[in-house]
């Protein structure tokens, strides 16, 4: 009998796995996508060595974790819209996702998933960045889990986009989502604002909101809920943005770092 088990390896306790065994530019097999899912659903991150994708592929992999979204903030390929290129060389001024977020949380439904393919890399740096917001808010005191369940926060897209924009009557998403949130399907409760794109808890004064955001934004920057990913030509990262945030260190300038990514859409957070 023939089986497709993969090799997944944890990297840290509470988040992030290196998964060996699969090619991804070839369609899953029931028993392959089993497995990355539930690993998804395990480690929150899961990470993939030496894949050759195209554009169709890549989307096909998206494809068989939910439907792809289109980016509210940012362009897609011409020919490949729910493609979006995340790159960085000698002329950039900035690079996408170098502060710690979820994406695209200003969203009313923000994605399930993002799948990140780096053909290109520097020869050193540009590492990437992963926090559990499931540690997160398990490290968090009884009493402070009692204020923050039930409040709600905005998460506006405005700020982030804007000055990446040349359109002036482009509109992005602004939505309001609740503090803590509890995942769909793992059924865990993690921290569900981030330094990007939240600016307000709703109900709290401006120098409380703030106070409890700053403390939070401080809480979650804990390395000890942190796995960080060195990337090689040919890595995908896969992550779920329900339970995690990220940050992209652009620690390599002026060297290239270049590839795509595709975003898997979600649902309403509760
Ligand atoms: C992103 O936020 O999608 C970019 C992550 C990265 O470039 O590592």
């Amino acid at each position: 009998m023939t089986t497709d088990m993969l090799e997944v390896k944890p990297m840290t306790l509470r988040i992030g796995a290196e998964i060996f065994g699969v090619d991804l530019s070839k369609p899953l097999s029931n028993q392959q996508f089993e497995q990355i899912h539930d690993a998804l659903m395990k480690h929150q991150v899961i990470f993939f060595r030496d894949q050759k994708m195209d554009h169709e592929s890549h989307k096909a992999l998206g494809r068989a974790f939910g439907d792809l979204v289109i980016h509210t903030g940012v362009k897609g390929l011409d020919d490949h819209p729910e493609v979006v290129a995340i790159h960085a060389d000698e002329n950039s001024k900035f690079v996408a996702g170098d502060n710690w977020h979820s994406d695209l949380t200003c969203n009313e439904i923000p994605p399930m998933g993002s799948i990140l393919y780096l053909p290109i890399v520097p020869e050193v740096g540009g590492d990437t960045l992963f926090a559990s917001m499931y540690a997160a808010y398990d490290a968090l005191s009884d009493k402070m889990k009692d204020y923050l369940d039930g409040l709600t926060a905005v998460h506006d897209g405005e700020h982030v986009y804007r000055p990446i924009t040349n359109d002036p009557d482009k509109r992005f998403p602004c939505s309001t989502h609740p503090v803590i949130r509890t995942h769909p399907v793992t059924g865990k409760k993690g921290i569900f604002v981030n330094s990007s794109y939240t600016t307000k808890i709703v109900g709290l004064g401006k120098d409380e909101s703030d106070a409890i955001l700053q403390f939070l934004y401080k809480h979650c920057m804990n390395s000890n809920f942190h796995v960080r990913f060195r990337w090689q030509p040919g890595s995908i990262a896969f992550w779920d943005n329900r339970c995690t945030q990220h940050q992209a260190i652009w620690d390599y300038f002026p060297q290239v770092r270049s590839g795509f990514r595709v975003t898997v859409a979600g649902e309403k957070p509760q």
